[in-house]
């Protein structure tokens, strides 16, 4: 390994919401952070080196996307995941949740009901209702396997005003990744109920052995064009502070609508961004495959650990990304969530399972995107806390 991950780098008086902000969210300054979605890893090397280059040009106005930034996406997407786009397709924007909110505003009016699959990202049903759009719930179904879609419930949930349905893929918080059965099941009944599918796939760099990332829009032609997706380097490389994603949107007339709306309210690129998504996808494989087997084995010293040290606590299969769903409800909390008792007691910070939409009461999210003895750390206060909580 070239890359050492196990490296601890202070990210604390950075402005760094992961660290900085604890004491804000949680009340407490001394936690260690489980929780937001950025890793506690530094940037590929060819990432820095082509920020500092760029950093180095004193003049930072407004930037253009050369014709290297576009081959640069097109090459990965094809590489990784097999899917070969046109660079027409493409749209760039700040941020796949900046995204979401101007998709749904483009091709939804208020009052329209959208479609989403809890637990799930808080902000897609927060966008949905910000937008003053009628969010629908079609929760997931708990197996003894783990997650699966409940396809019943969505045709159910299908009436005359039901505009589109956001895909989390692979899903945030649960772990899975969606095989292509599932996928084909749910594009079908989108299909044949007219149902625009938007497919959040910014987790999709981080599939874990065994599994594999099918963009939603290479199922067929006809999923393609009632697809839109949306990605990012943000998550894969560790960028997220740099406000840089993409859209794909292969259905020429759907994606005039949505450039309009991005020309109207003025989203530009930023010149750092830019320079790192180029750099990334160009020069970052070699980081990233490492980080995905340094991950894996994070994955699995969590699942251990949970497993033999933790009781009452289950972890679900963790397919893909960075994002461990953890099952506490057999703990028994009473008084206070999941997760205000792990800052008072364990003084870890995870996401509360609640933040996720129905599903997610005694649950919670917990981040192993850091260096493993940070991790060990976090996993030995959770296992005190639980502990004496069960008078063990
Ligand atoms: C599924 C999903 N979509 C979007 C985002 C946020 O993306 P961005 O920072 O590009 O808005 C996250 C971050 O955790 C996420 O998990």
């Amino acid at each position: 390994m070239v890359h050492d991950f196990d490296v601890l780098i202070e990210r604390r008086g950075t402005d760094c919401y992961k660290w900085d902000s604890m004491e804000e969210r949680f009340g407490e300054r001394d936690l260690l952070p489980f929780w937001v979605a950025d890793m506690d890893f530094a940037s590929a090397e060819p990432i820095q080196r082509a920020l500092l280059e760029r950093i180095q040009h004193p003049v930072y106005g407004y930037s253009c996307l050369a014709p290297s930034v576009y081959e640069a996406v097109i090459s990965w997407l094809e590489k990784r995941h097999g899917w070969l786009i046109q660079r027409e397709w493409l749209s760039f924007t700040a941020g796949v949740v900046n995204a979401l909110n101007l998709i749904i505003q483009t091709y939804t009016l208020p009052g329209e009901r959208i479609i989403v699959q809890p637990p799930v990202y808080a902000p897609f049903f927060n966008s949905v209702r910000n937008n003053g759009r009628q969010v629908v719930f079609n929760p997931l179904i708990e197996t003894d396997d783990g997650y699966v879609m409940d396809f019943d419930g969505l045709e159910k949930q299908i009436d005359s005003r039901t505009r589109m349905l956001i895909l989390c893929s692979p899903h945030n918080p649960v772990g899975r990744v969606w095989r292509r059965e599932e996928l084909e099941r749910l594009a079908a009944i989108c299909l044949s109920h007219g149902i625009l599918m938007v497919s959040d796939e910014i987790h999709s760099d981080f599939i874990y052995s065994g599994h594999r990332h099918i963009p939603l829009a290479s199922l067929s032609p006809e999923v393609e064009q009632n697809t839109i997706t949306c990605m990012a380097p943000s998550k894969t490389f560790n960028l997220a502070g740099l406000g840089t994603s993409f859209v794909v949107i292969p259905n020429k007339s759907l994606r005039d609508r949505f450039n309009n709306t991005l020309t109207n309210v003025g989203i530009g690129t930023s010149p750092l961004g830019v320079t790192a998504m180029e750099a990334a996808y160009r020069h970052g494989e070699q980081w990233l495959d490492e980080l995905l087997a340094y991950l894996e084995g994070s994955r699995d010293l969590l699942k251990g650990f949970i497993k033999e040290r933790v009781p009452g606590v289950k972890m679900m299969e963790l397919e893909g990304t960075y994002l461990a769903w953890l099952d506490c409800r057999e703990l028994g909390i009473t008084g206070c969530s999941v997760s205000e008792f792990l800052v008072s007691k364990a003084k870890i910070a995870v996401n509360d399972g609640q933040w996720f939409g129905p599903g997610g009461q005694g649950f919670v999210r917990f981040n192993i995107g850091c260096p493993r003895p940070l991790l060990q750390e976090g996993l030995e206060r959770m296992e005190a806390a639980v502990k004496e909580h069960r008078g063990a």
